[in-house]
Order: C-alpha cells, then structure tokens, then sequence
C-alpha cells in the first residue's frame, strides 16, 4: 500500500507540476494494467474453454456495454452493497446523464433480457459474456480495478437443477482450463427468499444487538441495514460473534428447503464436492436462495474466490420486467490466469510457422509484402524479419525457429518474379515463379508432413 501510495502521488506531482511536464511519463493508472503478448496465451486458453463449454451448455453469447446508468446498478447490485456506495465509477455525461462503468456483468444482461423481450424466446434463456469489470476498490494481490469476467446467467427457470448445472459449468471450466477439481472448494449456502429472509433477519438482527459492542464499526453501521453482510465480515472480534450466530439453513421455507435439499442431492449426483457455509452471504443484493463460491484450495494467503454466483428470483422483475426466476455465476479471469501461472498450467499454443520468408535489397522487401499476404491468405503461418537486411541473420533466425520451408527473395528473384524455396529439412532448394509460389509451398509443406509421418510410425 505505502508502495502504491508513493506511486499515486508521484503521478499526481507530474502530472500537475507544470516543471515536470516535459519530462512526464504516462503509466497505466492504479489499479489498472496492460495485459502483454507474453500473457495473452494464458487469457487466449480461458476464452476459448468458455466459449467451446458456452456452446456444449447451450449459452448464447451476449456483449452488453461497459457503460450503463448508474441507477442500473443501484437498483440491482443494491444502494447498501459496498460495489455501489465505494466502489463504483460515476460520472455525469456532457447531457447531465449519471452514468456508471459496470462494476459487474448481471444486472447489465437483465436489462438487456427485458429491453429485447428474450423471454419470449425459449425458456430458460441461457446467455453468457466476457468482459471488463471496474471496481474502485483497494488495489492489492488478485483485486484489480479494472478486471475481466466471464459470466453464465440462465434466466427463466426456477428448478434447482439449473443451480446445480451452473456449479456443474463453472466447475467444468475452471477444469477444462488446468486447473483440477482437487484444487478447488465449493462452497455453498441457502439465504431463503422474501417468505423466510425477514424472519431470519429479525432473528439474526436481535442476536447481534445483544452483541453490539463487540462488533466492529463497520458491522454496527450494517446492522439494520444489511445484517446478512455482517456474517461476511473478516475483523477478528466479528468473527468470534458471527461463529455463533444462527443460520439461515436453520431457518428456510418449505420451499427453499425443498430446493436446497434438491440441490444437495444433485450435487452428489454428479460426486461435486461441496462444503456449507453458513456465512456465505455475497456482497451483491440480488440472490435469492442458492449463493455459492468457488475458492482455490491451497492457497497459503487466504482464500482466493475465484468465481461465484447464485440464484436471483426477483431481480428481472425489480428491474422492470415480468417476475422471472433466474440463476448464474461470474469468474475472475485475473484471478485464474494467477492461478495457471502458480499452477504452471500452460496457456494456447501460440501458432508455430513452418515457413520463413527472407529477402534482400528493397525491391525484393517489397515484393515480399505481397508475397506474405499471399502465403498468409491460403492459410501457411509464416514468419519473417523484413526490418533485417542481412541474409545470413536472417536464415539463422529461421533456422532458430525450426521452420521447413525458407522462401528467400534477392534482387535478381524480385526482377525475375521469382523466388527461391529452400527445403530446410531435406536440404535441396528451387526457383519457382511467385504467380505458382503458393500452390508449390503447399506442396512441398504437404510432402515434409508426409516423410515425417512416414519416419514417425512404428512398423
Ligand atoms: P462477484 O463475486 O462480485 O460476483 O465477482 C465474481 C468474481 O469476479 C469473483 O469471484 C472474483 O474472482 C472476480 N472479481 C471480483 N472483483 C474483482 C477485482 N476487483 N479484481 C479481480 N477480480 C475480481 C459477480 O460479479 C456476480 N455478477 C456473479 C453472478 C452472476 N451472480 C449471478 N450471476
């Protein structure tokens, strides 16, 4: 934080001092940074596990904007939820609009879901996203301002299977993405609906006035009104209060016990683990319900959620829309591509060429533009170094790369339109004309796989 503190005042000082401002250097904001090629592997891998479970899910992928009306946000995230009160970014347009950037992905496709009447469609309507999320917060390990998530929202169906098959999804992808089932908690609560929440909170609220004083600030100042949020804090003397507090799975409806009992039995259907946690509550207002989270297991600083979500019964019908069960759940991309990089997971291979292009003189770098687009056109990665101008430089960097083919073109091939193609494995090489180079590439790339495949398989 002192770190990070320093930082923001440095930017501050540079940016107003009108002496600095020659030699100001512009840097990512607090709390916000740059995702470079190196890592776009990792992130790469998650998107397209998402969009591949997406689609075996039967999800449709939606793009809401990043920018929403703030009243959006209060309305469903919740006035009281610290996203809203702290940690959201407001600004007032040039027209006077008060605008929000998103803080989460929810109550953006819920609106969306009313706007364009999908209820029409069939039901549930099962949509997902991936995006960028800003949060106001204090920037630390794995808690960004600007971070991404992809979210899973199935709208329209009130059956606990849907719960059960939204923990079963988000699992399959944290999975699929490396990162095994071992190495992952879920936990799991029921916080009842409108029938049984107030009861519970009139229970709950009475027993933490009796133990008022021994609250921190900030739970006394919840108290009235968010008693759920209490539970949820991390200040050692709450915690000692909260261990003894009673719990909302004592305390459900008929029908909320039916469905979390349904829930349960699903869940060891398909042999998840799953832990209770009584004072699992989620910082959002929404659920209803189901809450659940999934927490990376060993790791030594504390939990780290990695994703989370619930059921969320009342919330198109609070927004505007007809009353419309609905349950999802959003994951931290940040957070899993931490967890791959600590796992040593590997991220999508990047593609890799198997040819080379080199040229000499600037006719022949030139040409070689289009010759490239060309070879790129019919589908052959190729690799290149058209800033060099040193032959031999250049075919030691192909070499390095392990390419089949290298095209080399000098200035007597780029006047001939010509070039010549050197078959790195074989050795041999030939002038070919550029109007058949492709066709003659692929020819030859097909023939090198041939020989390979040949030499490979046993006899
Ligand atoms: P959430 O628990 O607020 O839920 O966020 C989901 C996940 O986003 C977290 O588990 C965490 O991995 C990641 N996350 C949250 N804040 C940050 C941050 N500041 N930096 C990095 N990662 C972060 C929701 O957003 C709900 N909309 C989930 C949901 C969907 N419920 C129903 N449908």
């Amino acid at each position: 934080m002192g770190r990070s503190k320093k930082r923001n005042n440095k930017e501050n000082s540079q940016e107003n001092s009108p002496k600095k401002k020659k030699n100001y250097k512009f840097q990512t904001i607090r709390g916000m940074r740059d995702i470079l090629p190196e890592d776009q592997i990792y992130w790469g891998k998650i998107r397209k596990v998402v969009e591949k479970i997406a689609y075996d899910y039967n999800y449709g992928r939606i793009d809401t904007p990043v920018v929403e009306s703030t009243n959006l946000f209060e309305r469903a995230t919740g006035e009281d939820t610290d996203i809203v009160e702290k940690e959201m970014y407001k600004f007032e347009t040039t027209s006077g609009k008060k605008v929000s950037l998103r803080p989460e992905g929810t109550p953006g496709v819920v609106r969306a879901y009313i706007e364009h009447g999908l209820r029409t469609k069939a039901s549930p309507i099962k949509l997902y996203y991936i995006g960028p999320m800003f949060r106001h917060d204090r920037p630390q390990k794995g808690r960004y301002r600007e971070f991404f998530q992809f979210g899973f929202e199935a709208i329209g169906e009130q059956d606990p299977i849907l719960d059960a098959q939204i923990i079963q999804t988000s699992l399959r992808i944290i999975n699929a993405i490396g990162i095994g089932s071992n190495k992952l908690d879920v936990q799991l609560n029921s916080i009842g609906c409108k029938e049984c929440r107030p009861n519970y909170n009139k229970l709950l609220i009475s027993y933490l006035k009796n133990r008022k004083q021994s609250l921190c600030m900030n739970c006394k100042n919840r108290l009235d009104k968010n008693p759920l949020r209490v539970l949820d804090c991390k200040e050692e003397k709450c915690t000692q209060v909260i261990a003894q507090a009673p719990q909302s799975v004592d305390h459900l409806c008929p029908d909320c016990k039916k469905h979390f009992t349904f829930l349960l039995e699903c869940l060891d259907e398909l042999k998840i683990a799953y832990a209770i946690n009584p004072h699992l509550v989620r910082g959002l207002d929404y659920y209803t319900k189901t809450v659940f989270e999934i927490w990376a297991k060993d790791d030594e600083e504390g939990r780290t959620a990695l994703g989370g979500g619930g059921r969320y019964d009342y919330l198109v019908e609070k927004l505007g829309g007809k009353k419309t069960p609905a349950v999802g759940f959003a994951a931290g991309m940040d957070r899993l591509v931490e967890e791959m990089k600590k796992r040593k997971i590997k991220g999508l291979k990047p593609p890799q060429p198997k040819v080379f292009l080199a040229q000499l003189g600037d006719l022949a770098k030139m040409k070689s533009l289009s010759v490239f687009q060309g070879l790129e056109k019919a589908g052959i990665t190729v690799a290149e170094s058209f800033g060099r101008g040193n032959l031999k430089a250049q075919l030691k960097k192909a070499n390095q790369m392990g390419v089949e083919l290298v095209l080399i073109m000098g200035q007597r091939e780029s006047l001939d339109e010509t070039v010549i193609v050197k078959d790195m494995i074989g050795g041999n090489q030939e002038v070919v004309t550029l109007k058949k180079a492709v066709k003659e590439v692929k020819k030859k790339l097909d023939k090198i796989k041939k020989e390979i495949r040949i030499k490979t398989t046993p006899n």
